[in-house]
């Protein structure tokens, strides 16, 4: 029986389409000052693995806070330190909007958890990031 074969292909292609639809493009930078206090939690600290957002839209009014996100460097944004990547992922917690960050970023990362995606002398590269 060739149908059931065929729908089972189908499947797993939707399955395929669904997960690259789900990563979405974006930048990262670091900003390595304090994430205490922050937006979301105030001055309770919530680790290494933290974020602030940079764009308007994704912040909504914090309805973000809290999410996590699996960010994966995939390129350099600039062609004067090429191929920043480390090949690592990085789950970081959205606990900041920074609309005062200046590099224009998606997320901003704390030193360590950008240096786990990215050489620092980047400061800043093309990610995916998935919820
Ligand atoms: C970033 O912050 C960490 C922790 O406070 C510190 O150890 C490191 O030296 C800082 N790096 C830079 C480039 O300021
Ligand atoms: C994060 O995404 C990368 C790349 O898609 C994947 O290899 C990794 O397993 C993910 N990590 C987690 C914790 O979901």
């Amino acid at each position: 029986m060739a149908i059931p074969k065929n729908i089972f292909l189908v499947i797993i292609g939707f399955l395929a389409t669904f997960s690259i639809v789900l990563a979405k493009p974006g930048i990262a930078s670091f900003y390595n000052s304090s994430y205490v206090p922050s937006k979301c939690y105030g001055t309770k600290p919530q680790g290494d693995l933290v974020a602030k957002v940079g764009s308007k839209s994704l912040w909504d009014g914090g309805a973000i806070c809290g999410k996590k996100f699996n960010v994966t460097c995939t390129g350099e944004t600039n062609k004067y330190l090429l191929h920043p990547c480390t090949g690592k992922s990085v789950v970081v917690k959205i606990v900041d909007y920074c609309p005062e960050c200046t590099a224009d970023a998606t997320f901003y990362l704390p030193e360590k958890a950008f240096e786990t995606i990215s050489m620092v002398m980047a400061f800043e590269v093309k990610i995916d990031y998935v919820q």
